[in-house]
């Protein structure tokens, strides 16, 4: 059986205004269809059947995403963690809750917020990646052809010649590097062996689980001390006794980065992981001025802007480069090149409460 897990558990400060604590990124709805996270398991359906997708979430989302996850996802297989740890500590969550019931199959992980041009493409490789998953005992991740040197994103050196063992669709990984610095980042684009680790990954139950055992052990041991309770009434309980003194650590720094056998699989899908405004200008193709409107906008030689609004009219006169977003109770006007910032007005506001 193959099982789908998407991890639905992070901030996402980088929106502000319009993503907030008890509203994150997976939340929004960006394309203007739906919220990115149904978006998410509509496109993980066409590969893999609604009752075998698994979401993990924070208790402090359980209102909300209830409320406004697809009907057809059993509210059942939402996971709750009493407190964020990173990906890891999800990771294995979901890994163990799948094996206690159904022993081993086949785990494609996703994150909840990214957004994907090609639904078909997607499908495809994810169906690839799960037919290589069934035949190898390797952890399979998606690569993304990069186009600047981000230093946020994941990246993987692949062996070009090792494609014969797989059907000339995946490559083995020679080395995998979590956010390097920029001087790095410049270095590996540069060489054109390295692909963007695009933060989905697929495996066998059973080998991710030994992964844990052999570079994670302590999180392992955490949670086997408390195996027995999964899928039971104090379930919770148990799992807020082990999770305060679980590592914060994310699956690529804690096992991607030390595993020996990882895979490639290139993805060309039009993906987007939609971080910060200015990335909208992936999503939306900027109108005849180079503005990007989800508002009701008004304007006089305005260009290249993004400017989104729920409600108010926003008018503009001469500005160019500039990010505008209004809310219900908060206006944001950004300089387009200071995007990645906004995450510090959070921080900022965070202190003063
Ligand atoms: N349930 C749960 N619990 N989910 C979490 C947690 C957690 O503690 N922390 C993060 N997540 C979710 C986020 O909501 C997101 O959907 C996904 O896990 C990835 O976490 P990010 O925090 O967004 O990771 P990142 O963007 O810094 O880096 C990852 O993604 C990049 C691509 O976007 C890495 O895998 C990079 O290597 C990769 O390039
Ligand atoms: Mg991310």
């Amino acid at each position: 059986q193959r099982f789908a897990v998407v991890m639905a558990g992070g901030g996402g400060t980088r929106f502000w205004p319009l993503s907030r604590s008890s509203s994150p990124k997976q939340f929004l709805n960006l394309s203007g269809n739906d919220i990115l996270i149904n978006e998410t398991i509509d496109r993980i359906s066409k590969v893999i059947p609604k009752k075998n997708i698994f979401i993990v979430t924070n208790i402090n989302q359980k209102e909300m995403i209830e409320k406004v996850l697809d009907e057809e996802i059993d509210r059942n297989n939402i996971i709750y963690e009493p407190i964020g740890r990173n990906t890891a500590a999800c990771i294995l969550y979901a890994a163990l809750k799948i094996k206690k019931i159904h022993e081993d199959g086949i785990m494609c992980v996703f994150p909840s917020d990214h957004y994907i041009k090609d639904n078909e493409g997607f499908a495809e490789v994810i169906n690839t990646c799960i037919e290589i998953g069934e035949k190898h005992n390797k952890l399979i991740t998606i690569g993304i052809n990069p186009t600047f040197p981000s230093t946020g994103y994941g990246y993987i050196k692949f062996d070009r010649d090792s494609s014969d063992k797989y059907e000339k669709k995946a490559y083995d990984v020679l080395e995998f590097v979590e956010k390097p610095s920029f001087d790095k980042a410049k270095a590996y684009i540069k060489s054109g062996n390295y692909l963007w680790n695009s933060g989905m990954f697929v495996w066998k139950v059973d080998t991710i689980i030994q992964n844990f055992n052999r570079f994670l052990p302590r999180i392992y041991n955490r949670f086997y001390s408390i195996y027995e309770y999964l899928w039971t009434d104090q379930e919770f309980e148990k799992i807020g006794e082990i999770y305060p003194s679980l590592q914060d650590i994310s699956i690529d720094y804690g096992i991607m980065e030390r595993a020996d056998e990882v895979v490639v699989v290139p993805g060309d899908f039009g993906w987007n992981d939609v971080g910060s405004w200015d990335s909208l200008g992936a999503i939306f193709p900027p109108d005849d001025d180079g503005n990007i409107v989800k508002a009701l906008h008004v304007g006089i030689d305005t260009r290249d802007c993004i400017i989104y609004g729920n409600n108010r009219l926003i008018a503009t006169i001469n500005v160019s480069d500039v990010i505008i977003a209004e809310t219900e109770d908060a206006v944001l006007v950004c300089s387009k090149n200071r995007a990645q910032d906004v995450k510090k007005i959070v921080e900022i506001l965070k202190e003063r409460k």
